[in-house]
């Protein structure tokens, strides 16, 4: 009897217990995961939509890896290993929630309607926290190698003096009347701010093969990566090391040239449309009417110039006389050579245009505050599925490879690009990879000045079909089949980046702006 009313109480308490406990099965249940899900539903989203983009990038990507160089395929893989990393947080984030009750059946729907979602939710849209952007950014960095870009001390010795008063002196233009600063002013942080070149007016004859061309910005150009110059890289360095291993359109002794840029500096003097003028008798440069001007003997000039009239307001210790004995030991005009002139103008290019102290640098030595949120997202696309970094890799941004983004030419004669250095058929349209630092400053962008805005110059990039089937005014088509076969397979592939994205790349850009640069051009 005791037992059995044991029992039966024992019972009571049991169902009691099961019927009070019932909420708390029904939360584990059912209500748990659906706020665990309702929780991490956002990130889960954003996760599987990047996630979803690089899976999609990598697969366009498939067939162009084979037809690239070792050192563009394994960019190429790099892009995209960075691309996918939002696939190893998704698929740690849905174990977990699996493990906690999480139905497939919901996680399955989740990411369907977010990677069918036509607004294709970006980076932006996901609230990865700013961890995982640092974390994702140290596997770009690893990957890319990518430092901080060290900067030269800045003194002002003698012969940086030189090329800073050679930079602005317009007695080194045939006419007296434009120096270098006149095409790489600083108000458009040395790249001119016009589309094209402003030309002198020469007669046919003088005329060079190469049309005219947007002005390029200086900044770094001593960097060691700095390979090639001019848009077509008609001036070329052969090795990295060793003098005298330089090609360069023009006959000039080139030993005692310091390096690539020292070169370029002394070019625009002799060349008439640049700064040296139709030759002729009022052409103090280049009084003789017939043949080619020697680059040495206009050179010479030059200097017997600068040494003639040297008063012109500066004081005896900045007088040419002074700078030059400096910094070369030099007493007269005579004992001036042409690499006396370019290694002074190359020296002060150096110092003065180099990129110090960007938000981007100083983000890479450690400092995670430096750069935004949306910066490190931009970051991740340039080094991630927006590819970028395939071809705008190292330290300033340049592999100094040659391809083609699609860039229209309206001209009637077009701009062929590389094929004016290396004369082979297969290297028409193809232009130098331009360096980006200080990018945000140098508009308009492209060979030809062609894209007035960063907007428009990446949509070129992640479009670069899109004139292929455009008509010029004559009714021709605006390009030729050379032409549009000539674009790069890295962009070819259809690219899947948003017009939110496109802003997050440029906020990106602007973290390679350094604050002297912009200062300069205020
Ligand atoms: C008439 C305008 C003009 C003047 C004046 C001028 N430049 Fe340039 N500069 C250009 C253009 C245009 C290019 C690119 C040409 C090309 O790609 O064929 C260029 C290219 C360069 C480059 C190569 C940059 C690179 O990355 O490829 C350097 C360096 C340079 N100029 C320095 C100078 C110096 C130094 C002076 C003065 C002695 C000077 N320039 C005068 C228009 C000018
Ligand atoms: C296939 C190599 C390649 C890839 C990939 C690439 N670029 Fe470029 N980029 C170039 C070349 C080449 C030019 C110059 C084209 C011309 O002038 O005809 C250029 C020009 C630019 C310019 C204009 C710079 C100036 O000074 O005129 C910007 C900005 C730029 N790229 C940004 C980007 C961004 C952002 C991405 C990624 C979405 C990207 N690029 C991907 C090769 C590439």
């Amino acid at each position: 009897m005791r037992l059995r009313a044991v029992l039966d109480i024992l019972f009571r308490i049991a169902i009691i217990g099961v019927g009070l406990s019932m909420p708390i099965w029904l939360y584990l249940a059912e209500l748990r995961p659906r706020v665990l899900m309702h929780r991490a539903g956002d990130d889960l989203r954003a996760l599987a939509a990047a996630c979803d983009q690089a899976l999609r990038t990598a697969d366009a990507s498939a067939e162009t890896r084979d037809r690239l160089d070792a050192a563009q395929a394994s960019r190429l893989e790099h892009a995209l290993e960075i691309g996918r990393l939002p696939c190893k947080r998704y698929a740690a984030l849905t174990e977990q929630l699996l493990s906690e009750g999480v139905s497939r059946h919901a996680l399955a729907a989740l990411r369907l309607a977010a990677t069918a979602d036509p607004s294709y939710p970006d980076l932006r849209a996901g609230r990865a926290d700013v961890e995982a952007l640092d974390a994702h950014l140290r596997v770009a960095a690893r990957l890319y190698g990518l430092a901080p870009l060290p900067v030269k001390e800045d003194v002002p010795d003698p012969k940086f003096r030189l090329g800073k008063r050679l930079f602005f002196d317009p007695a080194l233009s045939g006419q007296g009347e434009r120096s270098c600063a006149t095409c790489h002013g600083l108000a458009a942080a040395t790249a001119g701010g016009a589309a094209l070149e402003a030309r002198l007016d020469v007669s046919p004859e003088w005329l060079p093969n190469v049309p005219a061309r947007n002005v390029p910005d200086l900044w770094n150009r001593d960097h060691n990566d700095v390979s090639a110059m001019l848009w077509d890289g008609r001036l070329q360095a052969l090795t990295t090391a060793g003098q005298g291993a330089f090609v360069l359109p023009e006959t000039l002794v080139t030993g005692r040239f310091e390096n690539l840029m020292a070169l370029q500096s002394v070019r625009p003097i002799f060349v008439p449309v640049e700064m040296l003028g139709e030759p002729g008798a009022s052409n103090a440069l280049a009084p003789d009417a017939a043949g080619t001007p020697a680059p040495e003997a206009v050179l010479a000039r030059v200097a017997r110039r600068l040494f003639g009239d040297d008063a012109r307001g500066q004081s005896e210790a900045e007088s040419y006389r002074a700078l030059f004995r400096e910094s070369y030991g030099v007493a007269t005009a005579d004992e001036v050579r042409p690499s006396h002139l370019g290694n002074a103008l190359a020296h002060y290019i150096e110092i003065e245009f180099q990129s110090r102290d960007t938000p981007w640098d100083r983000y890479l030595a450690g400092d995670l505050s430096a750069i935004s949120e949306d910066q490190k997202r931009g970051a991740l696309l340039f080094y991630g599925i927006g590819k970028c970094a395939v071809c705008h890799s190292g330290a300033i941004f340049s592999d100094f490879g040659f391809h083609s983004v699609g860039v229209p030419d309206r001209r009637d004669e077009k701009d062929l690009g590389r094929v004016y250095a290396t004369g082979m058929p297969g290297d028409r349209f193809l232009f130098r990879t331009p360096p980006l630092r200080n990018v945000t400053l140098t508009a308009p962008y492209f060979h030809n000045g062609q894209a007035g805005t960063l907007v428009e110059a990446i949509r070129q990039h992640l479009d670069p079909y899109r004139n292929a089937r455009v008509y010029a005014e004559d009714g021709a088509h605006l390009m030729e089949p050379a032409e549009i076969d000539a674009i790069s397979p890295i962009l070819a592939s259809h690219a899947l980046i948003t017009d939110d994205q496109i802003e997050l790349l440029i906020d990106f850009l602007e973290s390679l702006e350094d604050r002297g640069a912009g200062a300069m051009s205020r």
